[in-house]
């Protein structure tokens, strides 16, 4: 789909459909637009329509003018404005109008101007939420918005902050994509694949074989693969758009959980390919940030595997023993994200980042805190904490803070070995991300749980069922603050 800013007047601009955003109540801006579009609008303005959040009301227009029709959609109150309302509004309209056969469009932005609100925020949901998985079914209907015009001066912030959603909204796309393939067609092999796609002058990929991992003793990670005829794939991203040290990302990869020999419940269990939605997300930040060429250091890591039960699986008692040395006790074979995450740890700390951040669908523990609406954080490092915190209220990706207290370190503890991969029911949240903070050490860390927030059940304005894509627009913006 295609965005153009044209300066021209709104009601000259041939499209099926124009969009006017109102907030509630609000109909101030619209007095001077055209009087027959002006005396329209008015009329349904008192009964019809009311600007409510994301209410929408589609009219056929005025004789006079080149828009076919005109969709109003709500903003809420004015005073309660947030570019979360706007990217909402843009979500819900763009999807209306692609349902209701539209191809082009155009986006009034005298409303938001005034309420010093982008377009491009607006766009962003729209973007957003017209993805729709293809991959298994005949294009029956051809419903897709072919443009969007918005009717602006031309000027270098807009243009610059559509380039920059449009960048991000194809990477959310690529791994949304990525997330709901099924696991026969998104095994370690596809996953690496994907990441190879990406190769690029500014971006590096290497994929370690299982060899390779046994060389380096990544018993843990190693660990996790056993039971699947998949072999491993341990995928190494490197962007170089900066002289600093590193940020390393790391990917929870489990391109299936079955939980291994702690088998889990039939119920359900069909989601657990959404399990590699860590690994996949850092797939679609390196995208975008070599797209965009920020000017930053990333390494990224993938430890992918399948986690299945048969003859070679890891079992409940075995221990194993890490990249850095640390044997481990494997209590619940289905606690296998904190195993391979910890073998990742170890390995990025080779690069000597300036801190690591670690991505995952961890714990179930997390949604049942949490609900859908935010990622579990944990980390040991207060400023990075605090970047990322500004970073979800920017995005609306939001985090909420989870703690790392010293006594969780008893809950770990193995009568055998150095540290257990399971700490009891209770805390279960927090007892992950502790035992990944035994590998992290004095490493600037931080650990988001995503859980609860990379599958939608239920469609949102611009989150279609399905894999939402959170972290991508979250650890962009965090790493445009950065540079
Ligand atoms: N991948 C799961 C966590 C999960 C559950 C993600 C539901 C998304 C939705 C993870 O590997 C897991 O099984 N965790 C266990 C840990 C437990 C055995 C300590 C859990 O949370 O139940
Ligand atoms: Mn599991
Ligand atoms: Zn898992």
């Amino acid at each position: 789909m295609n965005i153009y800013i044209k300066n021209i007047k709104e009601l000259n601009c041939a499209c099926d459909a124009l969009i006017l955003p109102f907030t509630e109540g609000d109909f101030g801006l619209y007095n001077n637009i055209g009087s027959t579009t002006s005396g329209l609008v008015k009329k349904l303005f008192s009964k019809e329509f009311h600007g409510k959040q994301n209410e929408v009301l589609l009219v056929p227009s005025p004789e006079d003018i080149k828009p076919e029709r005109i969709l109003l959609i709500g903003l809420g109150k004015k005073d309660e404005i947030s570019t979360e309302k706007v990217r909402q509004a843009g979500g819900k309209a763009a999807v209306y109008l692609r349902d209701m056969g539209m191809k082009k469009i155009a986006l009034s932005s005298r409303v938001l101007s005034s309420l010093k609100m982008s377009p491009a925020d607006f766009m962003e949901g729209s973007l957003l939420g017209l993805y729709t998985f293809k991959r298994y079914v005949e294009e029956k209907n051809n419903k897709t918005i072919d443009s969007f015009v918005i009717p602006s001066k031309v000027s270098k912030v807009l243009k610059d902050d559509i380039h920059w959603i449009k960048t991000i909204a194809s990477s959310v796309c690529f791994t949304r994509d990525l997330i709901n393939t099924p696991s026969n067609d998104m095994t370690p092999s596809h996953l690496a694949n994907a990441a190879l796609s990406l190769e690029r002058n500014n971006l590096l990929v290497k994929v370690l074989e299982k060899k390779d991992a046994e060389k380096l003793g990544m018993g843990a990670y190693l660990s996790v693969a056993k039971g699947s005829k998949e072999p491993p794939k341990f995928i190494l991203l490197e962007y170089k758009g900066a002289k600093r040290a590193p940020l390393a990302l790391i990917g929870k990869s489990i391109t299936f959980d079955s939980g291994g020999i702690s088998l889990k419940p039939a119920e359900g269990m069909e989601k657990m390919k959404y399990d590699m939605a860590g690994g996949a997300v850092v797939l679609g930040i390196f995208k975008a940030v070599s797209e965009l060429k920020l000017p930053v250091n990333l390494v990224g890591v993938l430890p992918a595997a399948e986690n299945l039960i048969g003859g070679f699986a890891a079992k409940p008692g075995d221990v194993v023993r890490a990249i850095n040395g640390k044997s481990v006790e494997i209590i619940n074979t289905d606690a296998e994200g904190r195993l391979v995450i910890a073998d990742a740890i170890g390995y990025a700390k080779r690069f000597k980042p300036q801190a690591i951040i670690d991505i995952a669908t961890l714990t179930g523990a997390c949604s049942i805190a949490l609900g859908n609406e935010a990622i579990a954080m944990m980390g040991n490092n207060r400023e990075l904490i605090n970047k990322i915190k500004k970073s979800a209220d920017k995005t609306y990706e939001r985090v909420w803070e989870m703690p790392l207290f010293d006594e969780y370190k008893e809950y770990l503890k193995s009568d055998i070995a150095d540290i257990k991969n399971t700490g009891g029911k209770n805390g279960s949240l927090v007892t992950s991300a502790y035992f990944l903070y035994e590998f992290a050490g004095e490493v600037p860390w931080v650990h988001l749980d995503i859980a609860g927030t990379a599958w939608i059940e239920k469609e949102k304005p611009y989150m279609p069922k399905g894999a939402s894509g959170i972290g991508i627009r979250l650890m962009l913006n965090l790493l445009k603050e950065l540079k």
